[in-house]
């Protein structure tokens, strides 16, 4: 039996929340708009089923999480509820029929921007874990095995002036990218389907600050080939979205074309890498490390991923730290809120303004916002 709370009762317009957020400005920001807020305080992932209860036959808004199934069915009942909106409480929505919501006039809004830093940073832990094999190392610390110094005790990979490879060189890939090219010295190798010269360009400016202090540049290439990617690159960090291009990307044959000794991150989404093909690879390759903080059949792990000493793994935690995950309920509380008050949508990228006060009166972010013909906000 799931636990509810209500959260400013006398709001008119009932919001339901199907998980807990941390901070507490996103309630402020459905109080200002008038909403009622029911907040799902149970743990468990709520069913398709579940989540239609919850939205009832009067329901103005929901935030939902990506565990959650939200398509045609919940669109449908959300719509018949009088629903205005729909926020996923994340950046990434391959878990919603956007086609289905948009059928139903239902805008799909999300959380992009502040996550990046965060998420490019734990992208940058992971692969070290991996090089430096911390996990292993842990553990036989903890196991009470170590007796001293050894010259020979987990030896792993060196990467500085090395080569890192970036698939899919959006916000979360570029940062991630930058901080391995200024913080580690790395040449950048990334493949996407569009040329991004902004990465570009700031390795570059990178490259000649290097030298102008009379040291080596770094280099940034994007390769329309993956396979050449695959190739050259001594780590290979994911940052793709999930769809069916990228539905195992990371294949048995893709995994085979990686050096020996490669580092694979992944910090986008699970189903992008064929896990059974990479635990018989890490199998073959003790040298090869992987790093996962997103599963294919996630909570779920592939039998043996978890037995395999030279792959790291966190539970989806790469954007969890307390200022973003409270960012992003702010940001989608301000979806809801602007939508169900019949506001525009916001014209940029830039999420800063809505993480201040005056909240500007406008929808952060709107995924359909073009296909279902919503204004723009324009600045007073
Ligand atoms: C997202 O927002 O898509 C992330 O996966 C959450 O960590």
């Amino acid at each position: 039996m799931m636990e509810w709370e209500t959260v400013h009762a006398s709001g008119r317009r009932r919001v339901v929340v199907t998980k807990r957020l941390p901070g507490t400005r996103w309630l402020e920001i459905l109080k200002e708009a008038d909403c009622r807020v029911e907040i799902c305080r149970s743990e468990a992932v709520l069913t398709v089923a579940e989540i239609r209860e919850a939205i009832g036959s009067r329901c103005a808004g929901a935030i939902g999480q990506l565990t959650e199934e939200w398509g045609e069915t919940l669109f449908a009942a959300l719509k018949a509820a009088g629903g205005k909106a729909y926020s996923n409480y994340a950046v990434g929505y391959n878990n919603v029929d956007v086609a289905a919501a948009t059928r139903h006039g239902i805008p799909v809004g999300n959380t992009p921007g502040v996550l990046t830093e965060t998420t490019a940073e734990m992208a940058v832990a992971l692969t070290f874990a991996a090089a430096r094999r911390l996990g292993e190392a842990e553990r036989f610390m903890r196991g009470g095995k170590f007796t001293g110094w050894l010259p020979t005790l987990f030896l792993g990979e060196r990467l500085w002036r090395k080569t890192v490879g970036i698939i899919g060189a959006g916000r979360i890939g570029s940062a991630y990218a930058l901080m391995m090219a200024e913080g580690f010295k790395m040449n950048v190798l990334y493949h996407d389907p569009r040329p991004n010269p902004r990465l570009e360009g700031a390795v570059r400016e990178y490259g000649r600050f290097l030298e102008s202090r009379g040291r080596t540049p770094v280099t940034c290439r994007r390769t329309p080939r993956l396979e050449e990617l695959l190739k050259e690159a001594d780590c290979v960090s994911l940052h793709t979205v999930l769809d069916d291009t990228t539905f195992h990307l990371i294949n048995a044959k893709r995994l085979s074309m990686m050096k020996e000794n490669a580092l694979l991150i992944n910090t986008s989404r699970g189903p992008v890498i064929d896990e059974a093909a990479l635990v018989a690879h890490c199998k073959k390759h003790p040298r090869f490390r992987a790093a996962l903080d997103v599963f294919e059949k996630e909570p779920a792990l592939t039998p043996g991923l978890a037995d395999l000493e030279n792959v790291v793994i966190v539970p989806h935690i790469a954007s969890a730290t307390r200022w973003t995950r409270e960012s992003m309920a702010v940001l989608a509380a301000a979806n809801i809120a602007a939508l169900v008050s019949g506001n525009p949508v916001w014209p940029g990228t830039d999420m800063a303004p809505f993480l201040g006060k005056p909240l500007p009166a406008a929808a952060p972010s709107v995924v359909n916002a073009r296909e279902l013909g919503l204004p723009v906000y324009r600045a007073p």
